[in-house]
């Protein structure tokens, strides 16, 4: 099962040293959505009413009958409910004053800007929506979306839920290789792509590399391209397959389609995230409960009030854009920020320009873009009135105390709280953070647990671990947002999350509780890597190597990186007649790009004559993980081949 990666010489104590506290102003107090640590026992004392009670801010069609089933490890939230998304999100806010307030403001990367209303985007919903329809989508179909960050990413999903239709967002960065695979896995008959996307001034290319995953996607019945870049004229168009989405939507004039009433249970999207096999697994979520957890948390994590403007700096292509771009806030009638390119376009002060000029008061975003900003200097926030931000959130990794306190001082100008929120793409929804009018924040340190969420620390046996300890991250009770299953695999599932510590949700992270309580994350203590916030299966990235003629054998460790979190280090054993050289390094980079996409190309690449395995032929790659650190060997007993480690050891200090 999962092997113990200890955290890196140091860090450890250097956290449960730090003592800097920052307790809620009492402004900040006396005006927060919670205040009173009093929701701690009230939720602990009933989960389920607790719920229950969060999920009126939800407008059912039809209520539910009871509040949970749990069977160990399936869970039924809101049973018997009826519910659409869709419907939360849009069309309950047109009946009120929200119809005219802004729904997303889009800033597009070329400086293009766009607000759509939430009267604008039930429109473009409805329109969407009977687009697909006449395109011959059906409850129960699966839509894949391979867009860049445009309005149409959320409109697309938002019309999908409205029908019944669960999506699969495909991250923009994906390659061919990895679109097809997500295809084929959920099944799926339609997609929605793009000419292209901007990127850091550059088009990139999407729909091309939809085509080429078309080729083997022979599911795939229609493609609705959205105009993005202006390259109508350079984009092939399939007869019979691919349908402009602006001339569809033009056809569907200003057709108004029902939200189904679909029963709280009902798929609202299967999203891919990486695990320690070479295959993704499609996590598959669900409607009413996704709905509570999200819009709940969204609303008390970042103390939402009808007049913020909220910006969640990540991608809808992964997890914590579906909640916390389009779901969670759209349900809240939030207006939302959505901002297309990269933080260094034109200069490295895109994101101040953006909150300067849109006076965000509420940003979400991740350690390893605050630590890049660090690295750039406080220069290009100073050129921007910041004064409107109120709370700043971080999600996807450990923050690391100095990047929370820069965070703080440098963004927040030494006044807004940090929320360090701990959650996965399983879970839907925040589970461990500060509630920012009630905790005492310490950098570094995600907190507690959110209300009716119960959290521990076990050893390997199991046993919940004391106060100043350290272990494996479990979660002891079923949360509305959680994901229900792997899609058409629950088998998967269940040996993945469920059957480490029988009861328990196995994280897969590794965390310790300080002597007053608090929980700091620790990292992952599988084959999972967090690559600048990026989870990355190693035996994924080993499977793109091997699949290249010249490798004989790969093994994939994460290094530490200053800016990344983490970094990929790859050793690769070469097949007869192939050289190591610099060029070679290119060639396998470029294919892991082609294989996977350009997030899992390895920062570094040792050729090595062999790799260490234990006697059963597994890789090592502990071993390979203290060469990398420069550390003393562990336990080498178990290896087949003592020897090799001191030839590879040599081979990578000589290649360094
Ligand atoms: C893994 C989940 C859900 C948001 C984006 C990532 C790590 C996430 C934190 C945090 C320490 C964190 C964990 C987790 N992680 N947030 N605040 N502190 N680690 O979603 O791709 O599903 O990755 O990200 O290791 O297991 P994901």
């Amino acid at each position: 099962m999962a092997t113990t990666h200890e955290p890196a010489a140091g860090t450890l104590s250097a956290l449960l040293q730090e003592d800097r506290r920052y307790p809620p102003s009492d402004a900040f107090k006396a005006q927060a959505n919670w205040n009173d640590p009093a929701i701690y026992q009230r939720a602990e004392a009933d989960p389920e009413a607790f719920w229950a009670e969060q999920a009126k801010a939800i407008d059912w069609f039809k209520p539910w009958d009871r509040v949970l089933d749990w069977n160990v490890p399936e869970a039924k939230w809101f049973v018997g409910a009826q519910v659409n998304a869709s419907y939360n999100c849009v069309d309950r806010h047109i009946k009120s004053w929200r119809r005219n307030k802004a729904a997303i403001i889009f800033e597009g990367e070329p400086g293009d800007a766009r607000v759509l209303t939430y009267r604008d985007l039930y429109r473009e919903v409805n329109r969407c929506a009977a687009a697909l329809k006449r395109l011959g989508v059906k409850k129960g179909d699966r839509v894949a979306i391979y867009l860049g960050m445009v309005p149409e990413l959320a409109i697309a999903m938002l019309a999908c839920a409205r029908i019944g239709a669960p999506h699969t967002v495909i991250f923009a960065g994906f390659s061919a290789d990895s679109i097809s695979d997500r295809v084929n896995d959920c099944g799926a008959s339609f997609a929605i792509t793009a000419d292209g996307g901007w990127r850091r001034g550059s088009k990139i290319p999407l729909k091309d590399t939809m085509d080429r995953a078309m080729e083997s996607c022979p599911t795939i019945q229609k493609v609705l391209v959205v105009n993005r870049t202006d390259d109508a004229r350079q984009v092939p168009m399939k007869e019979g397959r691919d349908v402009w989405w602006h001339r569809a939507l033009e056809e569907s004039g200003a057709e108004i389609v029902e939200p189904e009433a679909l029963d709280a249970e009902h798929p609202l999207y299967i999203l891919y995230t990486s695990g320690t096999t070479g295959k993704p697994k499609g996590m598959l979520h669900t409607t009413g409960g996704y709905l509570v957890g999200t819009a709940c948390s969204h609303k008390y994590v970042f103390d939402l009030k009808e007049e913020d403007v909220f910006w969640c700096t990540a991608d809808v292509g992964w997890v914590t854009g579906h909640s916390y771009i389009v779901y969670g806030p759209l349900a809240n009638g939030a207006a939302c920020v959505m901002y297309e390119g990269s933080p260094d376009y034109p200069d490295k002060d895109r994101f101040w320009s953006i909150v300067e000029k849109y006076g965000v008061t509420i940003l979400y975003t991740a350690p390893t873009a605050i630590r890049t900003f660090m690295r750039w200097g406080k220069e290009y926030p100073a050129k921007h009135d910041l004064t409107s931000l109120r709370v700043l959130g971080t999600v996807g990794e450990p923050i690391n105390p100095e990047a929370w306190v820069w965070y703080r001082e440098v963004i927040g100008l030494d006044r807004c709280p940090v929320v360090d929120t701990w959650w996965m793409t399983e879970t839907g929804q925040i589970l461990i953070t500060p509630l920012p009018g009630i905790t005492v924040l310490k950098p570094g340190s995600a907190t507690f647990p959110f209300p009716g969420v119960k959290a521990d620390v076990l050893d390997e046996n199991g046993k919940s671990v004391p106060l100043g300890s350290g272990g494996y991250l479990v979660l002891q009770r079923p949360w509305p947002a959680m994901a229900r299953t792997i899609w058409g695999d629950p088998e998967r599932y269940k040996t993945q999350y469920w059957t480490r510590f029988p009861g328990n949700y196995f994280a897969g992270d590794g965390a310790k509780r300080d002597d007053e309580g608090y929980f700091w994350l620790l990292g992952r203590v599988d084959d999972v890597l967090n690559v600048a916030g990026h989870r990355i299966g190693t035996m994924e990235v080993e499977s793109a190597l091997v699949s290249h003629p010249a490798v004989a054998e790969a093994a994939v460790i994460g290094i530490s990186h200053e800016v990344k979190g983490q970094a990929l280090a790859a050793f690769a054993t070469l097949r007869g007649g192939f050289t190591g050289d610099p060029a070679m390094v290119e060639t396998l980079r470029n294919h892991v790009g082609e294989k996977i996409g350009a997030i899992a190309k390895p920062d570094k690449i040792f050729f090595t004559s062999e790799l260490p395995k234990t006697r059963s032929a597994k890789i090592m790659r502990r071993l390979l993980r203290d060469i990398a650190e420069g550390k003393v060997l562990g336990d080498t007993t178990t290896l087949a081949d003592p020897t090799v480690l001191a030839s590879i050891k040599q081979q990578y200090e000589e290649s360094e």
